[in-house]
C-alpha cells in the first residue's frame, strides 16, 4: 500500500521534529537540580517529564487535532472524531536515571493506526542519538539504516531487561534475570525500555525482555526492532500486543532459544509465570 507507506513517513517527519523539541527541554532540565515528586512508592516524576509532555501534546494536538493521544503523565486526550490514529507518548523514558544524573533517557513517540504501530521515534538528547522507523521503510539511527545483530546463540548474546517501579515484589523477573545471566554473555539493566529496544534494533543488544511495560514504553521501540529485522513476541510466542503483560524482542536468531529457557524457568518455578506482570 504505497499510500499508507508515504503517509507513515510524513507522520514520522512530524514525530521527529516534536521529539527533537522535547529533547531540547530534557537537555535543558538535565543541567538543573532535579525537581522530583512521587507518583507511588519509588515512581518518580520530574518537572522535565511534565514540560516535555506539555510540549509534545500541544504540538501533536495542533498538527493532528483529530488524532487520539495517550501520554504517560495523563495529559493526552481521546480523538474528537472516532479516529483510527492514536499517538503513544513517553515524554521521558528513564526518569529515575534522569533524576540521578545518569544520562540514559529518551523521548519516545509512536503513532498507531488501529492496532498497528506505523511510525516511531526514540531520541536520546544527551548522546544526540535519534532512532526512527516507519512501517515497511526500515529503521535508522541518525539517518543511517540499522539492523539487528547476527549473534546466533544465547551463549554469546548480550541481553538487557528492566524491572518495574510498581509492585516490585510481585514481579517474576528476578528469576529470569538470574537464569539469563548464567546462560549469556550478560544481562544489562539500563533503566530505559525505549532505549533498550532501540539498542536491540541497532544490534548493540541481541535480546530484551521485560514484564509489565506500558504502551508508551514499547510502541516506538517495538517498531524499531521489527523494522531493523528483529522479532517481537511474548514468551509464549504470541505476537506482542501493545500493553501486553510481557515483551520479548530479539535479533530473531536467539528468539526461540530465549523462549525455551523462559518456559523452563516458568515450569521450574511457580513464582515465575510466563505472563503475569
Ligand atoms: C521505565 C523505564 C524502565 C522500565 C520501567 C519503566 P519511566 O519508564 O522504561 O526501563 O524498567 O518499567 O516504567 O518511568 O522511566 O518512563
Ligand atoms: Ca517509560
Ligand atoms: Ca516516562
Amino acid at each position: 500500500m504505497p499510500g499508507t507507506l508515504a503517509m507513515s513517513e510524513n507522520y514520522l517527519e512530524v514525530a521527529i521534529e516534536i521529539a527533537q523539541e522535547a529533547g531540547k527541554i530534557l537537555r535543558e532540565e538535565f543541567d538543573r537540580p532535579p525537581q522530583i515528586s512521587y507518583k507511588g512508592d519509588v515512581d518518580l516524576v520530574t518537572q522535565a517529564d511534565r514540560r516535555s509532555e506539555a510540549a509534545i501534546v500541544a504540538r501533536l494536538t495542533k498538527y493532528f487535532p483529530e488524532h487520539a493521544i495517550v501520554a504517560e503523565e495523563g495529559t493526552g486526550h481521546e480523538s474528537a472524531s472516532a479516529s483510527e490514529f492514536r499517538w503513544h507518548v513517553d515524554p521521558l523514558d528513564g526518569t529515575t536515571n534522569f533524576a540521578h544524573g545518569y544520562p540514559c533517557f529518551a523521548v519516545s513517540i509512536a503513532l498507531a493506526q488501529r492496532d498497528s504501530v506505523i511510525a516511531g521515534v526514540v531520541f536520546n538528547p544527551f548522546y544526540n542519538e535519534l532512532f526512527t522507523a516507519a512501517r515497511g521503510r526500515g529503521a535508522t539511527l541518525n539517518g543511517k539504516p540499522i539492523h539487528v545483530s547476527k549473534v546466533p546463540a544465547l551463549s554469546t548474546a548480550l541481553l538487557c531487561t528492566g524491572f518495574p517501579v510498581h509492585k516490585r515484589l510481585a514481579n517474576p523477573n528476578i528469576h529470569y534475570y538470574w537464569d539469563f545471566t548464567l546462560r549469556s554473555h550478560g544481562v544489562r539493566r539500563d533503566g530505559s525500555a525505549a532505549l533498550d529496544l532501540a539498542n536491540v534494533a541497532a544490534g548493540r543488544f541481541d535480546g530484551f525482555w521485560e514484564f509489565g511495560l506500558q504502551k508508551w514504553d514499547t510502541a516506538a521501540g517495538s517498531l524499531l526492532v521489527e523494522e531493523a529485522g528483529g522479532k517481537v513476541s511474548d514468551f509464549t510466542g504470541q505476537p506482542y500486543r501493545l500493553g501486553g503483560p510481557m515483551i520479548l524482542a530479539t535479533n530473531g536468531s536467539v528468539h526461540e532459544e530465549m523462549r525455551k529457557v523462559a518456559l523452563e524457568i516458568s515450569q521450574r518455578d511457580p513464582a515465575a509465570p510466563l505472563q503475569r506482570p
